[in-house]
């Protein structure tokens, strides 16, 4: 009883329906509907300032990075900024034995030293148009559900086809408010993007896996692009007699950084986020599907701990598959935690039950009547398939060996009649993706991943529920004996010679494969008993979500309702804050660079700290990156609702002004996809003012300052 008050008394509390400064992704193009507010908050600009299509505004400045991450640019030469995080794959690329530029970092000291990263493309928005009329013209909610989506389909494809003849721009038509409304968006693609300088891992990931997704944070994520157009301005393919490109806008940059309080923004690409959930969905993802795969993946983190710890060697070898792994493992721990200890589901139930209410009032709201009754139904049945396909991908996948083979599948449909032509490319690009796993492959880790990974697949899924190849097994660790012995996709050496000599008749061989045939195994009972249900249960889930958020906005018309994030260009805001996580502690909102000095450990690869790092450090060399206090500040936190995608994006003063890149959320937050607590959930951001420090001070890449526009 005591209980049931005290709860009461919380939600209370924090009434899930509030509109509270921090939370909401919005569509730039009607900030206006924001612009009192965040004045109100302290900013000095307008809505107009931050998106025009009449005249430059800072969306002109404003990319999306390759195809997940945020970049702006920040001087009117087409320098660019995003995270490090971001640039990884393109320094990595660049990086040999002879540079390795991963280790030491790398600067262009002239626009002939810029490396081109073939493939890496920015993404800017011109022009964004709300098509809700045209694309839902002739649908309605009784229809058939198959049928009003064959008939969007055939009207997006429409509308897209006319306005990129009409524009010259790239044109897409998405979805927002869950299919409620549409909006086309359209692009200007730049394909010639060249890595311009990268500080040394151990500033650039500095505290890497062990303090990812936490506060307090030391990373300097950054790195340093440039966009180059051919010599009329257009965008275009690399070619060396490109030139660097003039933006409409660039940003300002500056020098004072925040204090708390202080209104900030962030402009940017957030991918995905489910903030219109009913309480089941947020119940049995965080409760249910979460712990699951935090569990199994812990379970393999365990073992690459183990042999990495053992062997340097292995150590990189596993690294940015540690890395991968462990970034969703330690999110969904915390969206887990998060929802439990700030009770998102009863909040969500509360708001499900006025939500009901207000359907019995009036006999015009028939239509969402049943609407929650229906949902919990519906992710009932879908559960179990949510469970066989997170077994699937990260218990019978994770299996290295079985993931490799998979790559095979191709190659095995191959017939007498297919071009050769088709069989040379193929046969190509399966060597390519021989040497990669080759390089990183350890397969004692893979063994006992696959022996563990197994037994828990066995353990936890009902026999119906697993792909037969599991069901025919008596004991694991022969079995595992026998697939690592057998297999030829072990071996490089034996892979290199299936290929070399190929021939039709070889794929009898790869057929009778032991990992082969266990992939064959798990893909085949995926797609004949899983994928289909799934498909379907998720179409009605669709439709039911629809529903619900427009039974939302007729309720709460008061009430300012942003859509999720669907990888468009959005601004959020809030105010640079610190928080208290749990009873008792209290985190500032800065960090700075003595913490860095005290976490350095030269034995920890995580916290290792450069010499000329070390000996600015000592000399309190900051120059005009300096903070007031003396002090340089290297990451701050702020109340401000991001997602994945928004690494790299801007957060800007309120005259609109750089002071930092966001890269991370905290931890004890990160169920703000789901479940926005102002209290809580903090983005982190690098300071604008380390970053400029390590280029200037530390890099002695003083040129590329040169060209940013600094306020002081
Ligand atoms: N947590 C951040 C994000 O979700 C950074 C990930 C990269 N850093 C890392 N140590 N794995 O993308
Ligand atoms: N690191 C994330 C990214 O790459 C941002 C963190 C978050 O999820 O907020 O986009």
């Amino acid at each position: 009883m005591r209980k049931q008050v005290f709860l009461l008394a919380f939600l209370l509390a924090f009434p899930f329906v509030a509109s509270f400064a921090g939370e909401g992704m919005w569509i730039p193009m009607l900030l206006k509907y924001n612009e009192k507010e965040m004045q109100q908050m302290g900013m000095r600009i307008t809505a107009d300032d931050i998106y025009s299509i009449n005249h430059s505004s800072l969306k002109d400045a404003i990319v999306l990075f390759g195809g997940g991450c945020t970049g702006e640019i920040v001087s009117d030469e087409g320098l660019l900024l995003t995270n490090h995080h971001c640039g990884y794959g393109w320094i990595q690329c660049h990086s040999s034995v002879e540079h390795d530029y991963l280790t030491d970092g790398f600067w262009a000291m002239n626009r002939g030293e810029e490396l081109p990263c073939p493939g890496l493309t920015v993404t800017m928005m011109k022009e964004m148009r709300d098509v809700t009329e045209k694309i839902l013209f002739n649908v309605n909610d009784d229809m058939d559900e198959a049928e009003r989506q064959e008939k969007i389909k055939t009207n997006i494809k429409k509308l897209t086809e006319a306005f990129e003849k009409e524009s010259g721009n790239d044109v897409e038509i998405e979805s927002f408010f869950l299919g409620n409304e549409y909006y086309a968006i359209f692009n200007q693609v730049f394909e010639d993007v060249r890595l311009v300088g990268t500080p040394p891992s151990n500033i650039g990931k500095f505290g890497g896996d062990t303090d990812n997704w936490m506060w307090p944070r030391h990373t300097g994520d950054f790195s340093v692009f440039r966009i180059y157009v051919d010599k009329e301005g257009r965008p275009a393919k690399y070619n060396k007699d490109n030139v660097p490109y003039k933006p409409l806008k660039h940003l300002d940059i500056s020098l004072k950084g925040a204090e708390a309080g202080d209104f900030a923004f962030v402009f940017g690409y957030p991918a995905r986020t489910n903030e219109y959930l009913p309480a089941v969905a947020v119940d049995q993802e965080a409760n249910r599907i979460d712990p699951v795969v935090v569990d199994l993946r812990g379970k393999v983190l365990d073992i690459y701990n183990k042999y990495q710890d053992a062997d340097p060697k292995v150590r990189i070898q596993y690294a940015a598959k540690h890395a991968n792994i462990g970034n969703g493992w330690k999110k969904w721990k915390g969206v887990t935690e998060g929802i439990n200890s700030f009770k998102g589901v009863e909040r969500k139930r509360y708001y499900e039950e006025g939500f009901y209410e207000w359907c019995l009032q009036s006999r015009s709201r028939y239509l969402y009547i049943n609407l929650l009754r229906n949902f919990d139904t519906i992710y009932g049945k879908l559960e179990p398939y949510r469970m066989a396909y997170n077994y699937m991908t990260e218990a019978g996948l994770r299996i290295e060996l079985i993931g490799f083979a998979g790559k095979f599948n191709r190659l095995s449909k191959i017939t007498k009649e297919t071009a050769q032509a088709d069989v040379d490319k193929q046969i190509a690009g399966l060597k390519t993706a021989a040497q990669a796993f080759f390089k990183d492959y350890y397969s004692p880790i893979d063994k006992e991943v696959a022996v563990t990974m197994l037994n828990e697949y066995l353990k936890a899924q009902p026999a119906d529920f697993r792909p037969p190849f599991l069901n025919e097994i008596e004991d694991v660790q022969d079995f595992v004996d026998e697939l690592f012995e057998k297999s030829m996709f072990v071996s490089e050496t034996k892979v290199n010679d299936f290929l070399d000599g190929f021939k039709v008749k070889d794929i009898r061989k790869l057929l009778k494969d032991p990992a082969f045939k266990t992939f064959k195994s798990i893909i085949d009972f995926y797609m004949e008993s899983v994928h289909g249900q799934t498909i379907s249960y998720n179409a009605e889930i669709d439709r039911l979500q629809r529903l619900y958020m427009k039974g939302q906005m007729e309720k709460e018309q008061e009430k300012r309702f942003y859509p999720d994030a669907n990888f468009t260009l959005r601004v959020t805001y809030g105010k640079v804050e610190g928080f208290q996580p749990k009873d008792a502690v209290a985190y500032n909102h800065f960090t700075t660079l003595d913490g860095i000095m005290q976490k350095e450990n030269p034995d920890v690869y995580d916290y290792v700290v450069e010499p000329r790092l070390k000996q600015l450090y000592a000399k309190k060399d900051y120059g005009r990156y300096a903070d007031k206090d003396g002090s340089m500040h290297v990451a701050f936190t702020a109340s401000v609702h991001t997602t994945g995608g928004n690494s790299g994006s801007p957060i800007l003063n309120a005259d609109g002004q750089l002071l930092g890149l966001n890269f991370d959320r905290c931890w004890e937050g990160t169920m703000s996809d789901m479940v926005y607590d102002p209290d809580i959930c903090r983005n982190i951001s690098v300071d604008i003012r380390y970053v400029l420090f390590i280029i200037d001070k530390f890099a002695g890449a003083g040129h590329l300052i040169d060209e940013m526009t600094i306020v002081e």
